[in-house]
């Protein structure tokens, strides 16, 4: 089997961070969210690996992470030929890798814990067409949702309906056979004018064996903030407990507690409480400061008499804040900072990207 990841589209709702990375390169424990894509598919047993760009950002993927090597898989890029034109367009541009096979496509932004292994075994093993995965959610109505006839058999799968049929979500991890194109070619532009991939899945459901799973573990859909620092979160639990290293010499004054990896080179000062899981990179300084379970902190971040948790801070953040840093993405290069000695001394001086989100 082969597989198919779609890590191209303009990810609006996280901006301004994907002002100036694209989405599926936001580190989660401080690796690139495919990054964990990419360990599940392989897990699975899949090698053979594809990974939909949009134009021009071939290399900065590449560069982030490499041709497959450090898994053992080989990965080929393929630009998405006139740009996000929506879900099933994805597969549609990368016929001349697929035609033949069958395939496992998985939407990037989509964080799984536990294996894929179960769903590549029923396809295999029962030679389906299409296999699904469901998972129950309590906002239906963000996602692709299945209909059910009265005796439990897929009728149709809607996008985004606003009366959801059912309070499933099919989530971004798909299982095809090369019917796949045959069904592409029988849809039409939805009236967002993207080609839906619910148009292809109820193609198959008309035409073809449809299998479908409901996933009981965890999944997400990390489109938004809010999922992903939930992302960033699940999957410090789901990282093997060796991922823990402490790479630097750590004060033994210094409160370390529960799963705490930190790279070299960082400096942790003896005042400094901190209570895993949580990953600090390498290179920081962290000093007389909190951080908190669930926090990821990038290469180079200096904070400084602060306290932060549950938060996911870039490379070469800065902060020193006697306020309480909580549920934040703070993005490359940035700085909090509590106000410095010029007058006025109250109020608060920021300097804000587009498409920010504040909360004083
Ligand atoms: O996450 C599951 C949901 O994903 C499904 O329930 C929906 O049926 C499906 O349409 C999709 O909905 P989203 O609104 O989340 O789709 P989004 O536009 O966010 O794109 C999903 C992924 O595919 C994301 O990683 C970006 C990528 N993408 C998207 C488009 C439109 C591309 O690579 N190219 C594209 O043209």
């Amino acid at each position: 089997m082969k597989a198919l990841i779609a890590a191209g589209g303009r990810a609006t709702r996280l901006r301004p961070i994907t002002w100036t990375i694209n989405k599926h390169l936001i580190p989660l424990a401080n690796k690139p969210m495919l990054w964990h894509v990419i360990t599940k598919i392989v897990e699975a047993g899949i090698k053979d690996i594809y990974v939909n760009v949009n134009p021009g950002e071939q290399e900065v993927m590449r560069e982030a992470l490499g041709d497959g090597e450090a898994w053992g898989a080989h990965i080929t890029y393929v630009e998405q030929r006139g740009g996000a034109r929506g879900v099933a367009h994805v597969v549609a541009n990368a016929e001349e890798y697929l035609r033949g096979d069958k395939f496992l496509f998985f939407l990037g932004d989509n964080i799984i814990l536990g294996s894929l292994r179960p769903f590549v075994e029923r396809f295999l093993r029962e030679d389906l067409d299409c296999l699904l995965a469901f998972s129950r959610v309590k906002d239906p109505q963000r996602f692709g949702v299945p209909e059910f006839r009265e005796d439990g058999t897929l009728k149709r799968v809607v996008e985004k309906p606003v009366q959801p049929p059912s309070d499933f979500a099919v989530t971004g991890i798909y299982f095809y056979n090369d019917r796949f194109f045959e069904a592409y070619q029988n849809i039409q532009p939805s009236a967002r004018g993207e080609y839906e991939i619910t148009d292809v899945n109820t193609w198959f459901i008309d035409h073809g064996r449809v299998g479908y799973e409901e996933i009981t573990g965890w999944w997400k859909d990390t489109g938004t903030p809010e999922a992903l620092l939930e992302g960033n979160a699940l999957i410090k639990d789901d990282l093997p407990k060796n991922h823990y290293a402490v790479e630097s010499e750590v004060p033994i004054e210094a409160q370390v507690q529960g799963l705490v990896k930190i790279g070299i080179n960082t400096v942790i000062t003896p005042d400094c409480l901190i209570r895993g899981p949580v990953v600090i990179g390498s290179n920081c300084h962290i000093e007389g400061s909190y951080i908190g379970p669930y926090t990821s902190i990038g290469d180079g971040a200096k904070i400084v008499r602060s306290e932060v948790e549950h938060s996911i801070v870039f490379p070469n953040v800065f902060i020193d804040t006697r306020r309480r840093i909580i549920d934040s993405i703070i993005g490359k290069n940035a700085q909090v900072v509590d106000v410095q000695g010029t007058h006025p001394r109250s109020g608060h001086r920021m300097v804000i990207g587009e498409n920010s989100s504040v909360e004083l």
